[in-house]
């Protein structure tokens, strides 16, 4: 496995890869690599004969900089990890040869990248789109692998995909939980174990959930979901949307759609550490 932290390095590397025509999968990664990050690059190494995975503490993402501030970062510890995954590319650039001057493009894809986590974090898909369209270029994948975990990044990536013309495949790999159901995040490393020991308790509920749209409405079953976890001292619903699974707006009933899922955000502690999930209902 190589790395790099100059971009022109690796181009120069994949530029004989592709003159042997062998195709490229691209993992984006912000780093504090787990198991969710490793089904990613397992899965780029079985499809593609190159995987380039990046890893790059995005600023630009970030709307709370005590956030990016704490995110848990360690380039030795992630390497070891995806050279055990079979990556054979690393790119790991400094900010500013990610961003040699200040990005000024402003991407906003209605209703993708407006709703939940885009109105709760001002700018924050401005600065995932700017800095997976700089990858796209960078790289030229022909498959890039996310996280259902970030399922509404997703819905953005691909609407970004579409815009900028480019002739990538949006690979989603299911997301991966702890044993207890907690889904995987770079953001659980902060949590203290007496935090850790709460934060399942948000699958628990949205698993429990699936079996109340017989009985309750869309309302009824928001109202309790937000309910149950709200129950739970130290953790805080931010919000928990009912939505189509295409356009991401709210459904008001069980009929509207063959694809509903919820989408959570929930604050869990004194910090608090904000974590994300989602449960589907249909589809
Ligand atoms: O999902 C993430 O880790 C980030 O948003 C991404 C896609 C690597 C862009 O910085």
């Amino acid at each position: 496995m190589k790395i790099f932290e100059k971009i022109v390095d690796l181009q120069n590397e994949l530029f004989n890869v592709r003159k042997e025509r062998k195709e490229i999968g691209l993992v984006p990664t912000m780093g504090a690599l787990h198991e969710g990050h490793a089904s990613l690059v397992r899965q780029s190494v079985k499809e593609n004969s190159v995987t380039v995975v990046s890893v790059f503490l995005n600023p630009t993402q970030f709307n709370d900089k005590s956030d990016l501030e704490r995110y848990p970062r360690d380039l030795e510890a992630d390497c070891k990890l995806l050279e055990a995954c079979g990556a054979d590319y690393v790119l790991a650039p400094s900010v500013e040869e990610m961003y040699p001057t200040e990005d000024k493009r402003q991407f906003e894809f209605y209703p993708q990248s407006t709703v939940m986590e885009g109105a709760k974090r001002p700018g924050h898909f401005n600065g995932v789109c700017q800095v997976v369209s700089r990858l796209f270029y960078i790289v030229c994948p022909d498959r890039a692998y996310f996280g259902e975990k970030d399922w509404q990044q997703i819905a953005v990536v691909k609407r970004l995909v579409d815009y900028i013309n480019m002739d990538i495949k949006i690979v989603e790999c299911p997301i991966v939980r702890e044993n207890d159901g907690l889904a995987m995040s770079s953001r659980n490393m902060l949590l203290s174990s007496d935090e850790r020991q709460l934060a399942p308790n948000i699958y628990k509920v949205l698993n429990e959930s699936k079996k109340w749209i017989d009985t309750l409405t869309v309302q009824e079953l928001h109202d309790k979901v937000m309910a149950e976890i709200n129950k739970t001292e130290g953790l805080e619903v931010e919000y928990f949307d009912i939505v189509e699974g295409n356009t991401l707006l709210p459904v008001g009933n069980w009929n509207a759609s063959h694809y509903v899922v919820g989408c959570i955000t929930v604050y869990c502690g004194k910090t608090p550490i904000r974590l994300i999930d989602h449960i589907k209902y249909k589809g």
